[in-house]
């Protein structure tokens, strides 16, 4: 396949503090396996972390760490662009352009709209019903609003894709909705104005399901609002004792008998981390009852520790090269707005926003 003919794949990560190993084996360690096959645009979606209101000070910090997680854990920008969300405004104006044709409706039914919404409004079950949430964002006083960033974070993410004009997304099972809404925003731009100006992205595939990376405290994904996570750049007495702290349950009480949740989701982890002979011997002690979780556990910090660590190392030093970084994203930058320009002047130009 010649240079110019490759498939955009693009892909991006909020920028709301390290990057933990659900990020990485959902996402990150993907992006690093296709650079060389695919036109790669990675970016940091610092536009999408604004919707939890940071500090500006958190925000450019965060901005800057995943940067350096992204280079450390091998992103090359000799083959991969590189860039900022915010660096490249023709995002913004395409997001005021894609939502006239984006409906309240679907974007308050999204489960990532709902979950947030209830975080904000300090709901802790997920037993009240569409209705009673829908009330509870409308009645609300002021200091607890759901913004309307929250609402329309699926524009945002379908106009970061369609702008670039991808047809690949890199993403792990949690954003796989955010994908379905893109494809059916395309569609329907496209018969609204009769055009074939954006392509339906799909998920990679990489011959498997998408995963869903879970936490250790028993149930659900890694998440940091769930506060749950490892992260990349963690110390390895810190990854240690978090590890060692996984939840777990009293232990099979017969041959072959089912996992609980929290074991369940050791093995995840395990499978992700870990040789398929050591997976193998330990799902064999697990069958036969001989299992101790204490091995499990020791054996799969020692071996995300050889993931983790090496990327650790790259990251200290290369958040201490400004000059770098700042070369890294306006490079990116430069080359993200290329296209975003390119497609931007066609979108004016259908929706009939057109110079006199
Ligand atoms: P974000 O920042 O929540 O997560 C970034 C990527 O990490 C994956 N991920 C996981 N994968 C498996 N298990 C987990 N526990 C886990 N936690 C996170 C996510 O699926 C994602 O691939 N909306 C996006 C960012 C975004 C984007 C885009 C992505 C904005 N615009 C355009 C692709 C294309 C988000 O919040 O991801």
């Amino acid at each position: 396949m010649s240079e110019n003919k490759k498939e955009i794949v693009l892909s991006g990560i909020r920028s709301t503090g390290n990057l933990h190993i659900g990020n990485y084996f959902g996402a990150l360690k993907k992006f690093v396996a296709i650079q060389d096959d695919y036109d790669c645009n990675f970016f940091i979606a610092d536009l999408h972390a604004l919707t939890t209101n940071p500090s500006p000070e958190d925000l450019h910090k965060n901005v800057k760490t995943i940067l350096a997680e992204y280079l450390a854990a091998g992103l090359d920008p000799e083959k991969s662009t590189i860039f900022i969300q915010s660096d490249v405004p023709e995002i913004a104006e395409m997001y005021l352009l894609l939502n006239m044709h984006v409906g309240i409706g679907e974007l308050m039914r999204t489960t990532s709209f709902k979950d947030k919404a209830r975080k904000c409004l300090g709901i802790s079950t997920t037993d009240e019903s569409d209705e009673d949430i829908e009330k509870q964002i409308i009645g609300t006083d002021t200091n607890k609003r759901v913004n309307a960033g929250l609402l329309t974070y699926p524009t945002l993410m379908a106009v970061d894709i369609l702008i670039q004009k991808a047809t690949k997304v890199p993403v792990g099972k949690d954003q796989l909705q955010h994908l379905e809404l893109t494809r059916r925003f395309a569609r329907r731009f496209n018969s609204f104005y009769g055009v074939d100006l954006f392509p339906e992205p799909t998920d990679f595939d990489w011959g498997c399901a998408p995963i869903k990376v879970p936490g250790l405290d028993g149930s659900g994904k890694m998440g940091k609002s769930e506060g749950n996570c490892i992260y990349l750049a963690d110390d390895p007495k810190v990854l240690r004792k978090k590890v060692m702290r996984a939840v777990t349950d009293e232990g099979p009480q017969a041959p072959n008998s089912a996992m609980s949740e929290p074991i369940a989701n050791l093995f995840c982890l395990l499978e992700l981390a870990s040789t398929p002979e050591t997976v193998a011997q330990f799902r064999q002690a697990y069958a036969d009852c001989s299992i101790r979780y204490g091995d499990l556990k020791k054996q799969l910090a020692e071996d995300l520790l050889a993931i983790t660590v090496p990327i650790r190392e790259r990251i200290n030093d290369i958040l201490a090269d400004d000059d770098y970084l700042r070369k890294v994203v306006s490079r990116g930058a430069e080359r993200a707005r290329e296209r975003a320009a390119a497609t931007l002047a066609e979108v004016r130009q259908v929706m009939g926003i057109r110079k006199f």
